[in-house]
C-alpha cells in the first residue's frame, strides 16, 4: 500500500488552524488594556468616597490596612483610608496596572472599567 499525502497536509492544516487560533488570541485575548475601555464610560470626576473607597475595601483592605488578620499594614500598605490610598499609589501602579499580582492567588482581580476609573482618579489629582 503507497502512502497517501493526506496526513502530512491534514497536518499542516492543523498546524495552520493552531497558529491562527494562537494569533487569534494574542490580538483579541491578550491585548486588552486600559486602552481599549472607551473614555466616555468613566465618570469625568471620579471620587474617593463614591468610587475609589468601595473598590479598596472589595479589592484591598482585607490585608492591607492597619488592622488585618494578615499582619497590621501588610508590607506597609494601608488601603483603608483617603491619604492611604494617595500614599500607596505607586503600589496600586506597580501591582494592579503593571504586574496584575494583587491581590494576589486566583482572587478576582480588578477590571479593566474599575482601573481606568483609578487612573482617572490620579489623573485628575485625587478628588476626594
Ligand atoms: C489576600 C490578601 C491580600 C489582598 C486582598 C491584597 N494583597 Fe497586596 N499583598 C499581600 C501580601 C501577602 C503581600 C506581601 C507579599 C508579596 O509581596 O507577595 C502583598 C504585597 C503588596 C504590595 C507590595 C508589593 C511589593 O512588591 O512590595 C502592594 C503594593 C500591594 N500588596 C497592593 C495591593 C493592592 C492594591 C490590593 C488590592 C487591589 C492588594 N494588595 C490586595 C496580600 C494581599
Amino acid at each position: 500500500m503507497t502512502p497517501t499525502p493526506r496526513p502530512r497536509r491534514l497536518r499542516f492544516f492543523a498546524a495552520v488552524a493552531l497558529a491562527s487560533l494562537v494569533c487569534l488570541c494574542t490580538a483579541g485575548c491578550g491585548a486588552a488594556d486600559l486602552a481599549d475601555i472607551d473614555p466616555a464610560a468613566i465618570p469625568e470626576q471620579p471620587t474617593y468616597d463614591g468610587d475609589v473607597r468601595p473598590m479598596m475595601a472589595y479589592y484591598c483592605v482585607g490585608c492591607h490596612a492597619p488592622k488585618t488578620q494578615l499582619g497590621p499594614n501588610l508590607s506597609g500598605y494601608d488601603y483603608s483610608s483617603y491619604s492611604g490610598v494617595i500614599a500607596g499609589f505607586s503600589g496600586i501602579e506597580e501591582t494592579v496596572f503593571v504586574a496584575g499580582n494583587m491581590p494576589p492567588g486566583g482572587a478576582r482581580k480588578l477590571t479593566l472599567y474599575e482601573q481606568a476609573v483609578l487612573a482617572r482618579w490620579q489623573e485628575n489629582g485625587f478628588q476626594q
